[in-house]
């Protein structure tokens, strides 16, 4: 994809991968619209750069994501680039007595939302980029989110399928792959070991200028090119007996 001059829609764009997605598009002189459901939040970014565009919307919800999706047809129909970044991670046991009401708002935003957003901006005329966020768990998962990384896998195998089936309709379908990052995600504190967010990205960006469409950093690159060895003794490292 170009890396300037395009008109692009992030789902939760306000925070973590997603803000440093919106920070670094701005700076390369793109349009850009972010979404999320805390008003608030989506404010502190539209107070720091004018220029972004902003939606309330909660994205478990059918109608709000049509609701968004009709909206950007009728005020944006440029838009050419959809990254379907918003996720959560929850830490749960599958006997958890909450175990299926959580998993399911998981599955929700991590993948009916993407799913969904994917087949209604595929309409659109000017849409030639789609990325999605996965995960360096997608290829190896961590039994502590059992969901969350199931639903990785999926966005994966998805992102594969789609790149093959919208590549007659001149859609480019890129795989954003992060590994654990310093965000707010799974809760605060959770993720305050790992990498800052600003290294991930400029390493993503070179790849982009190269043209890559599936874009890692440290454990998801490792990840991403393991043989079935290496993920086995991954998966006992990260699940220990
Ligand atoms: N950080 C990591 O270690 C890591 C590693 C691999 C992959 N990822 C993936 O990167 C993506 C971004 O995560 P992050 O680390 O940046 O976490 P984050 O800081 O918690 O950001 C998640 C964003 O998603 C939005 N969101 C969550 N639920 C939503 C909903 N129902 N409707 C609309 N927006 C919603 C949030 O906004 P509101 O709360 O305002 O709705 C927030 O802006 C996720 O897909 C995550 O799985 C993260």
């Amino acid at each position: 994809m170009k890396i300037s001059n395009n008109k692009m829609l992030i789902t939760g764009g306000a925070s973590g991968i997603g803000l440093g997605l919106t920070e670094r598009f701005i700076h390369e002189n793109n349009t850009v619209i972010i979404c999320g459901r805390r008003e608030s939040v989506l404010k502190e970014v539209s107070d720091k750069f004018p220029s972004v565009i902003t939606r309330v919307c909660d994205l478990t919800i059918e109608a709000e994501r049509t609701a968004l999706f009709n909206w950007v047809s009728e005020n944006h129909s440029d838009l050419n680039v959809l990254i379907n970044n918003a996720g959560i991670q929850q830490w749960i046991n599958i006997s958890d007595i909450d175990f299926f009401q959580r998993a399911k708002n998981e599955i929700a935003i991590n993948i009916e939302a993407p799913l969904h957003l994917t087949s209604l901006f595929m309409n659109l005329k000017s849409l030639e980029t789609i990325m999605n966020v996965s995960s360096g768990l997608s290829f190896v998962p961590l039994s502590k989110v059992p969901v969350y990384a199931a639903t990785k896998a999926f966005i994966h195998s998805f992102t594969l399928s789609s790149r093959y089936l919208l590549k007659s309709k001149n859609i480019e379908v890129i795989e954003i792959i992060p590994p654990a990052l310093n965000t707010d995600l799974g809760g605060k504190g959770i993720h305050d070991a790992a990498p800052p967010v600003s290294d991930f990205i400029n390493a993503i960006f070179e790849q982009l200028k190269e043209g890559k469409n599936q874009l890692t950093f440290g454990f998801s690159e490792a990840m991403a090119k393991a043989s079935q060895e290496d993920i086995k003794n991954a998966f006992n490292r990260m699940n220990p007996a």
